[in-house]
Order: C-alpha cells, then sequence, then structure tokens
C-alpha cells in the first residue's frame, strides 16, 4: 500500500485543470465519496496492525496533498475566468475607422484626370537618379547654379548620382525610350539641399507634362494650360504668361493664374497682386530634343512643370509646407470629405 501511496504523490504532482469541466474530473477521481483517497482509506482498514501507523500518517499526507492541489489548480482556473471577464461583451461593435488619402494624393490625382482627358499618360520615373537625366541631358552648362551643392543632394561616394532635383529628368528617359508622337504627364518627388522651414521643404512634389510632335506651337501649350487652370481651378479662371527662362526650354514662360483665394481683388496669399505664379513651361529646347535622340528639324514639343504643394495650396490654404509630410491624424482628417 506504500507503493501505490508513493506512485499517487508522483502522479498527482502532474495535475492540470485548463477549465471547469477537468477540474470536476479530478475531484471526482481523488475526492469524491468513491474517489481513490476514499477507496485507500476503506482499504487502511485491512493494513496488518505493525504497519498502521506508517501507512496512516503517510496516506494522511497523501490525503491534504491531493486536497492541496485541488485548491490551486481550482485558483488558478477562477483568476483565468476573471481575466476572460473583462472583456465587456455587451459593447457595442463600430466599423473600422478607415485612413483618408492625403491631400498632396488627392490634388496629384486631381491633376492626373484633367490631363489624362486630354490623352496624356502617365510617365514614371526614379528619384535616386544619375547627373544625365537631371542635368546634361537637360541642357544645364557644366557650371549652373543648380547642379551647386547647396541645391542637390549627392550620393555620397557618387558625385555622378544624385536625388532628382526636379521632375524633368523623366523628360529624358522617355525621349531616350519612345518615339514622338510623345505625350506624357510625370508626377513625383524631388529633393533640395533646402532648410527645413513653414515655407520650404527639403522634399516636395511635382508634375511634369511633355507633348512632341510635328508642328507643335506654343500656341498648343497656352490652350492646354489655360484648360487646365479652368478644370482645376474653376471656368471664371485667367491666365497669364510672363516671359522666364530654363535652360531646357525655349522660350520659357512662367504662368500665373487668378488668385482663387480672392479671385483677382488682391490679398495676402498673391501678395495684393490677384495673381499667382503656379509653373513653369515652354518650348523644348532643340539642344534637349537632340541630346535626347529626337530630330530637332523634324519635332517640336513643349514641357510644363508645376509644384503640387503650391497647387494644394491654392485649393486649401496650407500655411505650413512641413505638415504635408508630418502625417498629424488631426490635419489628414480634415481631407476626409475631399477623397
Ligand atoms: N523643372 C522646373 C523646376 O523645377 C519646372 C519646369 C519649368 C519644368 C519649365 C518644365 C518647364 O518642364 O518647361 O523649377
Amino acid at each position: 500500500m506504500i507503493e501505490q501511496i508513493n506512485n499517487l504523490f508522483e502522479e498527482i504532482k502532474n495535475l492540470t485543470a485548463s477549465n471547469a469541466e477537468e477540474l470536476e474530473a479530478l475531484r471526482l477521481k481523488y475526492l469524491s465519496k468513491k474517489g481513490i483517497i476514499n477507496t485507500l482509506m476503506a482499504q487502511f482498514r485491512e493494513v496488518p496492525a505493525e504497519q498502521k501507523r506508517e501507512v496512516g500518517v503517510r496516506l494522511n499526507e497523501l490525503k491534504n496533498a491531493i486536497q492541496e492541489q485541488f485548491n490551486a489548480l481550482k485558483e488558478n482556473l477562477a483568476g483565468k475566468e476573471e481575466e476572460l471577464c473583462d472583456i465587456d461583451l455587451t459593447r457595442t461593435s463600430y466599423p473600422t475607422r478607415l485612413g483618408t488619402r492625403h491631400p498632396l494624393s488627392i490634388v496629384k490625382n486631381e491633376i492626373v484626370d484633367i490631363f489624362a482627358r486630354l490623352g496624356f499618360s502617365i510617365a514614371d520615373g526614379v528619384e535616386v537618379e544619375d547627373d544625365w537625366h537631371v542635368f546634361s541631358s537637360m541642357n544645364f552648362a557644366e557650371d549652373h547654379p543648380a547642379r551647386d551643392m547647396q541645391d542637390t543632394f549627392f550620393v555620397e561616394a557618387h558625385p555622378d548620382i544624385i536625388l532628382r532635383t526636379h521632375t524633368s529628368s523623366v523628360q529624358s528617359h522617355v525621349m531616350e525610350t519612345s518615339k514622338p508622337p510623345i505625350r506624357i504627364i510625370a508626377p513625383g518627388r524631388v529633393y533640395r539641399n533646402e532648410a527645413i522651414s513653414y515655407r520650404a521643404h527639403c522634399f516636395f512634389h511635382q508634375l511634369e507634362g511633355l507633348y512632341i510632335d510635328k508642328n507643335v506651337s506654343f500656341t498648343d501649350l497656352k490652350q492646354v494650360l489655360l484648360l487646365f487652370a479652368q478644370e482645376m481651378f474653376g471656368t471664371g479662371t485667367k491666365i497669364r504668361l510672363r516671359p522666364s527662362y530654363f535652360p531646357f526650354t525655349e522660350p520659357s514662360a512662367e504662368m500665373d493664374i487668378s488668385c482663387n483665394i480672392c479671385g483677382g481683388k488682391g490679398c495676402p496669399f498673391c501678395k495684393g497682386t490677384g495673381w499667382v505664379e503656379i509653373l513653369g513651361c515652354g518650348m523644348v529646347d532643340p539642344n534637349v530634343l537632340e541630346l535626347c535622340g529626337i530630330d530637332s528639324k523634324e519635332y517640336t514639343g513643349y514641357a510644363f512643370g508645376m509644384g503640387i504643394e503650391r497647387i494644394t495650396n491654392l485649393k486649401y490654404q496650407v500655411k505650413d509646407l512641413r505638415l504635408f509630410s508630418e502625417n498629424d491624424v488631426r490635419f489628414l482628417k480634415l481631407f476626409e470629405s475631399a477623397n
């Protein structure tokens, strides 16, 4: 009998109960009327007198040990059930909150849609570029200040590899790899080595346009830009083109639209002039066409480039450029209904 008791000591060390049923099964097996302990108690009567003391003490120890083990398992289970009860099953379910589209994406999509309706397709470019596509093929002179360390981020140890400073770099890729007629827009992120403030950032977004075919004229450019301005800012919007300079276009111009915040009367946004500059444009310089493998005697083209942050500001009057990249949910939520 001593041996049987010792085996039971071993057995109960490993008892577990992961739910109330299992616990009850243990109780029935060991502690109930017909359980093991009671059965042993009954058999105890038959134990020879000289062994009674030893077996009796051991049997009592076993009984206590099983009871203790049972209590411990019970307590453990009660704790778990309490944890489960922490879940408030009466709480109503609610739909998951969806994210909102970023204001720059909203405006970019709007611009893309307008040009897509005019037959432009989207060209993709890379942000880490080589000097050729950003500057040389775009007719920038060797000593042009835009190549300067002040403006351009260089990839260390590779003076030829840079972060693109404008999306005009996509122009040369497209011209090198496709034949006219070419009619593309290229939206994307660009980088400039600027101190970050409310009005400047070291990265921002542009959208480039390029159209090359036979007999493309400045009038075509003007017409497309007028249509864009009126689609984007309303039919009453006026445009004006001012002569300007870009290495990759000749002639070049900057385009203003009548300030859509004050309707052209003059306000702090347009600095009282009634006009706001929104893009640069011009006829693709024949040098650029030739550098990119297009016969400039046969083809002409126009190009334009605009800042997406600027257009977004005109639409939504965001005063601090940094808001666009901070991902503050309170700011982003303002555009929930503009999606
Ligand atoms: N790349 C110019 C910039 O970053 C913008 C620009 C001006 C693009 C004139 C053009 C253009 O395609 O014709 O400021």
